[in-house]
């Protein structure tokens, strides 16, 4: 092969990068139809997921939040946020009166990568100690009733089957954690007992999703808020759905009438999904093959590693970066969508921030303006796809809350507030855009007008916080 390409006129060469380029472009084609088919079989799938237990590949969990926060909620609440690259711990002080916050106080920390494939108890151990550390620097201006133990919401970003709002048990790793021994175990015990080892006196009272930890934390600055998306390093969304309309819920019906689902949508598949060759390799090579199948056509831990892949065929096939292939093209997960989204939004007429990645990260020098322009509209390609699936997701909810215009007639133009966190929609704007652009076309101009998507940037962490004082073991004692 490499005889032939050494022979490979360069016109040829080009020739053949465009038609690799022009069969993804059609590939990961999303016209408004697609995305409609996407939508529907999104509300479809709600519905199975909703009616049994494993009745679709969309879990539809129920959360145990059947009430969201009001703004009365008091006191010194900690949070713990595990989900992503990094976790997060933070203090925050409620001054209740309609939502006050008085005094809030956040750390981050990044996950040292071997324990993301590590033991449980060496993970939980490091963020319980991280967290010991931060309670440690609490200052007078939080105040904690004397004779009373420090009370923590802890967002755990991954499926859980809750037992309880305050317990559950692993479902499955997703974002490239691969721990063992966790699935299963009820993940509230392991961090209490990780606690326990740093001989930290403090308590467990809510454990939620992300996208549960951001709707609360919406709707505490926002009452129109009714569902959470997450574009981060995965996927996901949640929503507040009527508890009668959740046949797989045998429990008492809640008071309020009202179950929040996560839905971990990120598992979603359909058939109308448009899937490459690209992406059916890394799947196959991921560490959950077969599983979060829309999560890795979206989310940002996949999308460098996606364009990665489509650089490396244009490298193997038309010798885009000359006649041998730069090794690094051929490392996994080299390529972080961080990067990709700099290359995609460089302006300069050279494509100078291009050129630079490339060299930096990929260890390719020298490349021709005609091959950065290539690289930006591989990146194009793939964002947009990513984007517009995401909004056709929310559409997909929209619809199931009978949000969506064809379910109104005309009557109903309630403002409704999807709150929105992760660092890809935050920080790739042209992401961003064109899910908002999507979703417009998607809703028509007039029912996209009472939809607001509003970035609640680490709702998630004060909302958890919010749900650990709604479900504080001492509230019937205030309430007497
Ligand atoms: C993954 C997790 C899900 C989480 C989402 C966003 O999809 O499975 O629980 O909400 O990532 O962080």
């Amino acid at each position: 092969a490499l005889v032939v390409r050494h022979r490979m006129r360069s016109s040829g060469r080009w020739a053949r990068a465009m038609a690799i380029l022009k069969e993804l472009e059609g590939k990961c084609a999303t016209p408004i139809g697609k995305l409609r088919q996407v939508a529907d079989a999104m509300t479809v799938e709600m519905l199975a997921g909703l009616a049994s237990e494993g009745g679709s590949k969309l879990k539809m969990l129920i959360s145990y939040v059947d009430n969201l926060p009001t703004g009365d909620e008091t006191g010194l609440f900690y949070a713990l946020d595990l989900g992503g690259t990094n976790f997060r711990v933070l203090r925050v002080q409620l001054g209740g009166k309609g939502g006050n916050v008085l005094k809030q106080e956040f750390e981050e920390v990044s996950i040292p990568p071997n324990l993301m494939v590590g033991s449980s108890s060496e993970l939980f151990d490091f963020i319980a100690a991280a967290l010991a550390k931060f309670v440690a620097s609490e200052g007078e201006e939080f105040h904690l009733p004397v004779g009373r133990q420090r009370e923590l919401g802890f967002t755990f970003s991954f499926p859980v089957k809750q037992t309880s709002i305050s317990s559950g048990t692993l479902i499955k790793w997703t974002k490239g954690f691969a721990i063992n021994g966790t699935v299963g175990e009820d993940v509230v015990a392991e961090l209490t007992k990780a606690i326990e080892r740093q001989d930290l006196d403090m308590r467990v009272t809510a454990l939620v999703n992300d996208t549960i930890g951001t709707l609360a934390g919406g709707r505490y600055y926002d009452n129109d808020v009714a569902a959470a998306v997450i574009l981060g390093t995965g996927t996901n969304a949640a929503y507040v759905e009527h508890a009668q309309a959740i046949p797989k819920w045998h429990g008492l019906l809640p008071k309020s009438g009202k179950m929040v689902i996560n839905m971990e949508w990120g598992n979603f598949r359909s058939s109308h999904l448009p899937i490459t060759e690209y992406d059916q390799a890394l799947d196959a090579e991921s560490l959950n093959p077969g599983e979060q199948i829309f999560e890795k056509l979206i989310s940002g831990m996949y999308l460098g590693e996606i364009v990665r892949r489509v650089l490396l065929k244009m490298a193997e096939e038309a010798a885009l970066f000359g006649d041998s292939i730069p090794p690094k093209l051929g490392v996994q997960f080299i390529l972080r969508t961080p990067d990709m989204s700099a290359m995609h939004h460089d302006t300069s007429s050279d494509l100078r921030v291009v050129g630079t990645k490339l060299k930096d990260i990929l260890g390719i020098s020298n490349t021709s303006l005609k091959t950065r322009k290539l690289v930006v509209n591989v990146c194009d390609i793939i964002a947009k796809r990513g984007a517009r699936l995401a909004a056709a997701g929310i559409l997909g909810v929209l619809k199931k809350q009978g949000h969506d215009a064809a379910a109104r007639d005309g009557s109903d133009m309630q403002r409704r507030v999807i709150a929105m966190d992760g660092g890809l929609y935050e920080h790739y704007t042209i992401f961003s855009s064109c899910l908002e652009t999507t979703l417009r076309e998607l809703l028509g101009e007039e029912a996209a007008a009472s939809i607001v998507i509003k970035l609640a940037s680490d709702g998630s962490g004060i909302g958890a916080a919010l749900l650990a004082a709604s479900h504080s073991q001492y509230l019937e004692l205030e309430e007497s």
